[in-house]
């Protein structure tokens, strides 16, 4: 089968799940991912012959793509800013509302000496990029997952940036942390009732340990970073949060109860309250 074939066939077997033109893209993506061919190539060379083994490669990618598995998890890597991160199942994929999120602390924050600290770092996309631009930033970054942090580990030294990795469950009582200016968290945040509206490729594959807050208390990781910020960071530093936009309003008194400061929503690019900044 020829380039163009193979491009017809995930059109046809993928058209129930995905439009015209994100199919194509991530048919270039697995292209660009397997064989190093520039997205170009389609365009350039579509009766190129395909390989049986670069033919065996697409077909279980196109079967995985109509089980829902998402295509980072097929390629076994993702973009963050300007980053590519190794990730897998282990690690959730990150989304553009945490690129977000780590562009409020970039706004914010000149690139002054700063500790920084990451609670929940999953593939390590936060602590990472905050390093990324901003060298002179000390990072710490934690995760209860050791296999999380193995790939978190992995995507530094790949990329060359020093962050400091801390294997440890936010609900300990205390944490091997250093005093911190400021706090980043991303924590797992689903509530159980909104397990029923998921989409497949979210619940079946992402790691339900960065997916759901305990089915009684859909704050507790809010909860445990206030407890955190208490004890680690220095007065005057600030707390950054990815949230859960149905709780913008218990989580704005939660910080007011705990002492915080100055509370400030954020909206994401789809006009959700998705993050949330306070100060000590
Ligand atoms: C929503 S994910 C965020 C991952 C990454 N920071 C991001 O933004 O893509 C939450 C992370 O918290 C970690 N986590 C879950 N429970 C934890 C706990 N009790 N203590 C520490 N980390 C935990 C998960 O392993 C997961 O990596």
């Amino acid at each position: 089968m020829t380039l163009l074939n193979w491009h017809q066939l995930f059109q046809e077997r993928l058209q129930t799940k995905h439009s015209k033109p994100a199919i194509t893209t991530y048919f270039k993506h697995l292209l660009a991912a397997f064989f190093d061919w520039e997205p170009t190539v389609l365009g350039l060379y579509p009766d190129r012959e395909l390989s049986s083994s670069q033919a065996d490669e697409l077909q279980k990618a196109l079967e995985a793509l109509q089980r829902d598995k998402p295509l980072q998890y097929i390629i076994g890597h993702t973009e963050f800013m300007d980053l590519t991160l190794k990730v897998g199942s282990d690690t959730l994929i990150p989304r553009p509302e945490t690129e977000e999120l780590v562009g409020w602390i970039l706004e914010d924050h000149e690139p002054s000496r700063l500790t920084v600290t990451d609670l929940g770092t999953g593939s390590g996309c936060i602590a990472l990029a905050l390093k990324h631009y901003r060298p002179d930033w000390e990072l710490h970054a934690v995760d209860v997952s050791i296999a999380a942090l193995t790939v978190a580990e992995e995507n530094a030294k790949m990329l060359s940036l020093r962050v400091h990795f801390h294997n440890a469950d936010l609900g300990s009582s205390d944490i091997a942390l250093p005093k911190c200016n400021l706090i980043v968290s991303n924590p797992p945040y689903v509530s159980f009732p909104e397990k029923v509206e998921m989409e497949s490729n979210v619940l079946d594959y992402e790691p339900h340990l960065a997916l759901f807050a305990p089915e009684q208390k859909p704050l507790y990781f809010y909860e445990q970073v206030f407890k955190i910020a208490l004890k680690k960071l220095s007065k005057g530093g600030a707390i950054y949060l990815e949230i859960n936009p149905l709780f913008c309003n218990e989580l704005m008194e939660m910080v007011v109860s705990f002492g915080f400061k100055n509370p400030t929503i954020r909206q994401d690019l789809f006009g959700k309250n998705r993050m949330l900044r306070c100060q000590l």
